[in-house]
């Protein structure tokens, strides 16, 4: 299988690279420079020499707030045209797509219970409604697809929550955290594990949703995280952190258990993770 890997250089994008490497499977793997998912002439030409069969598309812009003002165009532009541009040429050279999106499509108003694939959606902020496109662009070109949401995603490589508390932990003796804001942390290595189960256990096609299992707060993750760090952490409400983008007080996706695939527990995650960094 011809092997596609679409905003290579991000987060889960060099995961998957790992990935593949110690399974010695064969990939390629293309960010923006290479391969613009923007551009419609580049991806034709690109398919058209390379025939990928199996698309992992990672590519997004995943700046959440900025995408409320200066950054709408570019969120539209990648998440919402780009996707489309993407699932076009996989259904033109009918290779297998696989289009990661978000917890960020749902309404976000519940108080508990988990969101489950087909529930509806009602994004609330930019990036959620262009990741929605997104998706519908995907079942609209596809047949051969997976749709994947996850949330609070974190990894070696690229910026994330974890990394944050650790920096801020190394110049604070106290730190506050928001505890109303409650999800499911997701290790990019859980993500791409999943994402080729999917593909190599020949899972029927369609939407599945992928996190750790267990639910937490930011407040919890945070304490989780800096829980041998000489620093307190505080709870604090949301209303002390206003952010530009809307966020949901309470994301729980139903995690996609019946597909036979084993979601390692959030703590889990985190605890091999940390491990992982502190090895290098
Ligand atoms: N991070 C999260 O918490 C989270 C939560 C839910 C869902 N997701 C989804 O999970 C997937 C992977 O996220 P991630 O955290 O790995 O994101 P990421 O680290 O931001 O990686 C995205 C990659 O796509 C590249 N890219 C941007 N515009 C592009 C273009 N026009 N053509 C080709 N590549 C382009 C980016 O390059 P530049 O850096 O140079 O722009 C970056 O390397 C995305 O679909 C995202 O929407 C993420």
């Amino acid at each position: 299988m011809k092997i596609l890997i679409t905003g290579g250089n991000g987060q889960l994008g060099q995961e998957l690279q790992h990935l593949f490497d110690e399974r010695q499977v064969a990939y390629q793997a293309a960010d923006v420079k290479e391969l613009d998912i923007t551009n419609a002439d580049q991806v034709e030409s690109y398919f058209a020499a390379h025939r990928p069969e199996v698309v992992y598309h990672c590519a997004a812009y995943t700046a959440v707030d900025k995408a409320e003002g200066e950054g709408q165009k570019a969120d539209e532009l990648v998440n919402a045209v780009g996707t489309k541009i993407i699932a076009q040429a996989c259904a033109k050279y009918d290779a297998l797509l696989i289009y990661v999106s978000t917890d960020y499509v749902f309404d976000g108003t519940r108080t508990s219970g988990e969101y489950l694939p087909d529930d509806p959606k009602g994004p609330r902020n930019e990036y959620g409604r262009t990741k929605l496109l997104g998706e519908q662009a995907v079942q609209k070109y596809c047949t051969k697809y997976y749709i994947v949401r996850t949330a609070w995603v974190y990894g070696q490589w690229g910026h994330n929550f974890v990394y944050t508390m650790l920096n801020l932990a190394k110049t604070h003796d106290q730190l506050t955290v928001v505890a109303d804001q409650v999800g499911r942390p997701t290790w990019t290595r859980t993500l791409a594990e999943f994402l080729t189960y999917l593909v190599e256990h020949q899972i029927a096609y369609g939407v599945y949703q992928c996190s750790n299992d267990g639910q937490c707060s930011w407040y919890e993750f945070a304490q989780e995280i800096l829980k041998d760090q000489p620093v307190k952490v505080l709870p604090v409400s949301s209303d002390e952190y206003p952010t530009a983008a809307f966020r949901p007080h309470y994301s729980v996706m139903h995690l996609a258990k019946e597909t036979g695939f084993e979601f390692p527990k959030w703590q889990d995650a985190l605890h091999k993770f940390m491990s992982q960094i502190e090895a290098k």
